[in-house]
């Protein structure tokens, strides 16, 4: 073909405007043979790897090869190349000085009248997209740490009541794993039916943009049981501000309430306690005077023999054993309500419990109980009030008399565990009723017609002080045992 000179001078002018166009394109660009080796660069190009022009072409495009780029990479993207008539993806580059950089890369080939003359290679330099995507993947993963690391439970909910969000502690405390409850409804898995309606209120004015809200509910855990939760609930936002779900901050105040209760009951009983203490210290005076009074009137009539005497004798006798019951009785009261700070001294446990046992015999005997008391001989000395434990197997071996009004068996025995020294101590009386077996240590609790109420709650206040523990295992119609766990360590 010949070109007539204007041809010609209108051809240059346009090869001076490629050329032009690729010398100053802000995009570093390669012009390769058909093998890879670079026949023209651009400024950006040697802008960006620090090759001169004269340096890179001749050069293989070996020389951007990282040590990132693997040997099957390579082969990958020279096929799809070939295959596809292209290939563009984001692949770390090296520069002449060694240092690395991240670049969108597109490579292409060149044809002319079906040859391959080469190829043309487009590199972008992307660090800072790459360091704003490093930025925004360590945020996302902060804020995900703390999501899941919260000692809260952080739920999300979409505009249909799934769950889009379920974090380590929701786990720890519902029992479910996240991969069980994702995508389900909130309400059907853990919303008691009862407390439904109120719940629902609250999501509906969260999810309509209402200022944050706080409240408590009952929520189900996989076993059935149930957690009081309080729950902070905001609105969740997408960017351009519309409401796409709510988000609830919640912490486990199941225990936190019970304490509360807990406080607000011992703060009840101290004042009656009180009371019951006024009470009894007001009829103390009295009722010994009666008491007093009747001894005397005792010894005046034991000298007479006259008619009816001993009828007055009987009388005498009732009133005197009636007066000794309710001082019985106050005593136990004021026992309640004064109980001082205990003073522990090296004791053994054994001996206490032989006196008690001793200082019962006779009842024990008179109410046909047999005792077996199989005691470990190794059991240390160990520092406790000897006075009160005294009182606390006294108030138990009493409990027990009193379950076995026709006989039975006592048995004692000890155990020796970690860090503690258990006694048990068994009878086969009525027994206690399921129902009942949580309120004996309460205090005024009994199911006696002249019972205070008080012997358990006092012997809990003094195992309480001593670091120890108590607790009760009862049959109905069977039997009954108290457990005692006494610490050992002998300096405590
Ligand atoms: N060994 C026992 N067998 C059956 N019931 C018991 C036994 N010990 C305690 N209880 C129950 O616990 C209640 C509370 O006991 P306690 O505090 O000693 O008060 P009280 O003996 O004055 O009733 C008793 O009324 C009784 O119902
Ligand atoms: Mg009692």
């Amino acid at each position: 073909m010949r070109l007539s000179s204007t041809e010609k001078l209108r051809l240059e002018e346009r090869l001076n405007l490629f050329y032009s166009a690729f010398q100053h394109s802000t995009d570093a660009i390669i012009i390769t043979d058909p093998n890879g080796i670079i026949v023209e660069a651009n400024q950006a190009f040697t802008d960006l790897f620090g090759w001169t022009r004269q340096e890179a072409v001749g050069s293989s495009t070996r020389i951007l090869r990282s040590q990132h780029t693997t040997n099957e990479f390579y082969q990958q993207m020279w096929e799809s190349v070939n295959e596809k008539g292209r290939w563009q993806g984001e692949i770390v580059n090296r520069r002449k000085n060694g240092s690395e950089v991240p670049v969108l890369l597109s490579i292409t080939p060149i044809y002319q009248d079906g040859a391959k003359l080469g190829y043309m290679g487009v590199e972008i330099d992307i660090t800072e997209k790459k360091k704003i995507e490093k930025q925004l993947r360590l945020e996302k993963e902060f804020s995900e740490s703390i999501i899941e690391t919260a000692n809260s439970l952080i739920v999300g909910l979409d505009l249909k009541r799934r769950i889009i969000l379920f974090n380590r502690k929701c786990e720890e405390v519902t029992g479910y794993a996240k991969q069980e409850v994702l995508g389900k409804d909130w309400f059907d898995l853990f919303i008691p039916e009862h407390v439904r309606p109120g719940v629902d209120e609250v999501f509906n004015m969260v999810v309509a943009g209402e200022l944050p809200s706080r409240h408590e509910n009952n929520i189900l855990t996989k076993s059935g049981e149930t957690c009081l939760i309080s729950w902070s609930n905001t609105a969740l936002r997408d960017e351009k501000q519309a409401i796409t779900g709510a988000l609830a901050i919640g912490i486990d105040i199941t225990e936190l309430k019970s304490l509360e209760q807990e406080v607000l009951q011992a703060e009840r009983w101290a004042t009656i306690g009180k009371m019951a203490a006024k009470v009894a210290h007001e009829i103390r005076n009295p009722l010994s005077s009666i008491s007093l009074n009747a001894e005397l009137l005792e010894d005046e009539i034991g000298s007479y023999r006259s008619v009816g005497t001993d009828e007055a004798k009987a009388l005498l006798k009732a009133i005197i054993s009636e007066v000794d019951r309710v001082n019985a009785l106050t005593e136990e009261y004021l026992q309640f309500s004064r109980l001082p700070h205990i003073k522990r001294s090296p004791s053994h446990l054994i001996e206490v419990i032989e006196e008690v046992l001793e200082f019962l015999r006779r009842e024990l005997i008179q109410n046909r109980i047999t005792v077996q008391f199989n005691v470990n001989q190794n059991v240390p000395e160990m520092l406790f009030d000897r006075d009160q434990l005294r009182r606390v197997f006294l108030n138990i071996v009493r409990n027990a008399m009193e379950a076995m009004p026709k006989g039975g068996e006592l048995r004692i025995w000890t155990e020796k565990r970690d860090h503690s020294q258990v006694v048990h101590i068994a009878d086969t009386g009525a027994g206690i009723p399921e129902e009942t077996l949580d309120r004996i240590f309460v205090p005024f609790f009994t199911t006696k017609d002249f019972g205070t109420g008080l012997g358990l709650a006092i012997v809990k206040q003094i195992i309480d002080e001593h670091g120890g523990q108590i607790s009760c295992r009862s049959k109905l119609g069977e039997g009954t045992t108290f457990s005692i766990a006494l610490p050992d360590k002998v300096n405590a």
